[in-house]
């Protein structure tokens, strides 16, 4: 595309978006449109480009699968709903380019001079932001500015099947109907999900895209202008923030992270587009007085072994809504599918939320039972964002960077054997265990680590007996796969009493149950193994050794049902202890807030459920999966440790601030939400065993 003719085309999209801010407006202009009918007539009006057939799909399918996946940009709609003399546009570029109006090319100038910013919602400012930004010529003429990553083997301009490459990993501009470049430019997943492999340059989608800076992208946007009078009138009206305190907040939030589900009242600014047309898109927006603390963008490679996704755990393949729809994409086992379907939905979510493609949240709301579609009309949607392709992307192994491999083999026995440190015996599953008791129990529930010591113990643990995982259902030969860190007792804290080990005396808040560590299994790894496996033959696949989703520690470690108040107190207790601002969902004016949990005895099958419920803070955190690290610095779920060393140094020691990204942003972890602190495990080991280690997750 030349940047000429598409400044042109822009600044006049842009005006017609300004124009029809205030919807009303834009009604009163012209004959309203017939009531749709009904959800299933929403989606009547959407067009999936892929079957507007230009040339032959290359011969290669493989390629075929990357040209599909990187051009997704999800479908065409009308502009108004149910009016076929409405013009056809591509969702997810129009709301950015002519809704929003992102300065793709417009020059940009952000002067902000002391701006102060509530970022906890306690009605006080906590900083205040100076920021100067000017970029010429907009977002694609300094991608570096904007953290975005070039992509030479699809130089700007190239056209592909469906869209026209900006040059840029993320983002493209869509062909109409007629074959012809739209003018407006759209995002896709690999803008935050995709970057250059420190280890060869080579671009790699998965890798999360630590140097991209969305929230300044973001802050670029027309409809953030004050001076765009409409605009500004809308949000008074709506009651948001003014559009320089929205930009102040949204240049607080730096490189590598973003929030999925507030956009700081960004998204909600374009109003009645979407939100009246489709029922469903009024539950995911949220007003702009809760919490929305940026997280960091997590590697996204081979997400198809994961059973928790997000930081917080948000998705789980268990839930039983999945099980709808194990038949939409057909041809794989069970567990299989509900994994690769979790993070279709995933992906369908993100594309609602980020790219207004509101198909999408129909479909959801369909799987839910919030929306009713016919069977025919809730398979096709999948087929519109190029999920499968998209998971075959992330399926690409990728270059490691080298290591000293002696110095990774000690680091991995460190991981595997070494305590690392206490954590209160308090864990949030997602779901019940499939026991008889918990049968009825639904939600979240709250089992001990270690079911032989009471909730308010502190359990020893290494850094594996968090960070492993078995998330598959198949079940193999222990002989053939053995547990890929060396133990059993990573997992397995406690043994039903057998009848054999009567005479054993140990310790334990629940008679049937004796710590492992009281059997009579040899203390090295093998010897432990072989003890078990002496009376158990097979187990469920361990899966991919980084996928630690398994596990949710809760923020609220004393149980006071309070995570958010007084953080020092629940690390005290033994808390994960990291930054608990991860649920920006409650409001300040409603802490503290807690939700009731019931209490199991154990997180096996044997589980019993507890006399007594508990209540704990409204927010946890999902291990992380160990994938990728030495290309997603900063670390933890709010990115405000800059390097895995760092990680491994006292809280007190870690860097109070520091650089990200090439437009003058400073990471404070001194702020509300970007707290360097908790997550304390093998702080204490020895400078030399610190690099072994650090070494050993760089393989991963
Ligand atoms: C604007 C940035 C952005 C875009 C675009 C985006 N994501 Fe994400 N993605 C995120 C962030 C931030 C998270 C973490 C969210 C959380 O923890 O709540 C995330 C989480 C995920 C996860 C869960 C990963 C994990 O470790 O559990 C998956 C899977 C995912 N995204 C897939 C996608 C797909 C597929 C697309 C394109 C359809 C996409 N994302 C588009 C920012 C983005
Ligand atoms: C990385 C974690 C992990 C390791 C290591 C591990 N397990 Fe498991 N194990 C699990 C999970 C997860 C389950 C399923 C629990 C459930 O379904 O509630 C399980 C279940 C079991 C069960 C119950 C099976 C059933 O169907 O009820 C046995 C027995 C078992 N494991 C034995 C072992 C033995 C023996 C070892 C060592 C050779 C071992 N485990 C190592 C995670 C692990
Ligand atoms: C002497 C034989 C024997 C040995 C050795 C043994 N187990 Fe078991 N294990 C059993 C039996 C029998 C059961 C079923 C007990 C029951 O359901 O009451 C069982 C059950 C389990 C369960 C399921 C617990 C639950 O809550 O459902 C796990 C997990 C497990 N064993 C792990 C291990 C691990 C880990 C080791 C090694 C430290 C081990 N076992 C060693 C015989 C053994
Ligand atoms: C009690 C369980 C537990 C133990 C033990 C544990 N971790 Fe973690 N780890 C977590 C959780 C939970 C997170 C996510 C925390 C967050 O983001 O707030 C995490 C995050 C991390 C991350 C950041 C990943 C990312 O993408 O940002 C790294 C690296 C890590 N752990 C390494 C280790 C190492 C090395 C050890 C041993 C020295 C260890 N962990 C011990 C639970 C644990």
């Amino acid at each position: 595309m030349s940047p000429i003719r598409m400044r042109a085309r822009e600044n006049s999209i842009i005006a017609l978006g300004i124009f029809c801010l205030a919807a009303a407006a834009c009604h009163r202009h012209r004959p309203a449109p017939p009531p749709p009918a009904g959800p299933e007539a929403l989606l009547a009006d959407v067009v999936d480009p892929w079957t507007w057939r230009r040339g032959a799909d290359p011969a290669d399918p493989q390629a075929a699968a990357r040209q599909h996946a990187i051009e997704d940009i999800g479908p065409f709609e009308r502009v108004r709903s149910g009016d076929p003399t409405s013009p056809l546009v591509n969702t997810n570029a129009d709301y950015w380019t002519r809704l929003v109006g992102v300065a793709w090319d417009r020059d940009v100038d952000l002067d902000l001079e002391d701006v102060p910013v509530d970022l906890d919602g306690d009605g006080r400012p906590d900083t205040t932001v100076t920021r100067h930004v000017h970029a010429k010529g907009g977002v694609l003429a300094n991608p570096e500015l904007f953290g975005l990553t070039r992509t030479p083997d699809d130089p700007r301009g190239r056209v592909g099947r469906v869209s026209v490459s900006t040059g840029v990993l993320g983002l493209r501009e869509p062909l109409g109907a007629d074959g012809k470049p739209t003018g407006q430019i759209g995002m896709t997943c690999w803008l935050c999900h995709g970057e250059a492999n420190p280890a060869d340059g080579q671009i790699v989608l998965g890798l999360p895209g630590v140097k991209f800076d969305y929230g300044l992208l973001l802050a670029t946007a027309a409809v953030l202008d004050d001076k765009n009078a409409e605009a500004a009138a809308e949000r008074r009206r709506r009651g948001f923030p003014p559009g320089r305190l929205v930009r102040a907040r949204l240049l607080l939030a730096g490189p590598g992270r973003q929030d999925l589900t507030g956009e700081f009242g960004l998204d909600v600014t374009v109003p009645g587009v979407h939100s009246l047309r489709y029922a469903g898109t009024a539950r995911v927006r949220q007003g702009t007085h809760g919490l929305v603390n940026p997280i960091s963008v997590p590697a996204i490679l081979a997400a198809p072994g994961m059973a928790l996704e997000n930081w917080s755990g948000s998705e789980s393949s268990r839930s039983p809504w999945l099980e709808k729809n194990v038949g939409l994409i057909g041809g794989q086992d069970g567990e299989a599918a509900r994994r690769a379907l979790m993070f279709d939905l995933r992906n369908l979510g993100t594309l609602g939320l980020q790219q207004d493609s509101f198909p999408g949240l129909l479909w959801a709301d369909a799987i839910t039972g919030h929306a009713q579609i016919s069977a025919k009309a809730l398979a096709d949607v999948p087929a519109w964002y190029a999920a499968a392709s998209v998971r075959a992307m992330l399926a690409v192994r990728f270059a490691r960077p080298p290591v000293n491999a002696a110095a990774a083999a000690r680091g991995r026995a460190l991981f595997a054997e070494r305590v690392a440190g206490r954590i209160a015996n308090r864990q949030i599953l997602k779901e019940p265990p499939r026991s008889p008791a918990a049968a009825d129990l639904d939600g979240p529930v709250m089992a001990p680590i270690d079911p032989t010591q009471p909730l308010s113990a502190r359990v020893a643990v290494r850094c594996a007996d968090c960070h492993s995982a078995a998330p598959l259902e198949t079940v193999v030969a222990l002989a053939d796969h053995p547990p890929p860190l060396g133990r059993c007792s990573h997992c397995h804290r406690a043994h039903p009493r057998l009848s054999e080990w009567a005479s054993i005396r140990a310790a334990s808040v629940d008679p049937r149950q004796l710590p492992i560590s009281a059997l009579p299994a040899g203390p090295t790894p093998a010897a432990e193994v072989a003890f078990c496996e002496g009376c158990h033959a097979r187990h469920r696949d361990f899966g991919p050794l980084v996928y630690s989703s398994s596990r949710l520690f809760p923020f609220d470690a004393d149980g006071d049902g309070d995570a958010q108040l007084a953080p020092e107190r629940d690390r005290r207790a033994g808390g994960i202890g990291t930054d608990p601002w991860l649920a920006f969902d409650v409001p300040r004016s409603q802490w503290p807030f807690s939700v009731p949990l019931a209490v199991l005895t154990s997180s096996g099958r044997r589980a019993r459920v507890a006399e007594a419920g508990a209540s704990t803070g409204a927010a946890w955190v999902r291990v992380a999966p160990l994938l990728g690290l030495a290309a997603s610095a900063p670390y933890l779920h709010d990115g405000s440790v800059p390097t895995l060393r760092a990680l491994l140094d006292p809280p007190a020691r870690r860097p109070a601030a520091f650089p990200l990204g090439q437009a003058g942003f400073v990471f404070d972890t001194r702020l509300p939400g970007n707290g360097n602190q908790g997550h304390d495990f093998g702080t204490n080991l020895t400078d030399a065993e610190k690099a072994d280690l650090v070494e050993f997750l760089r393989s991963l």
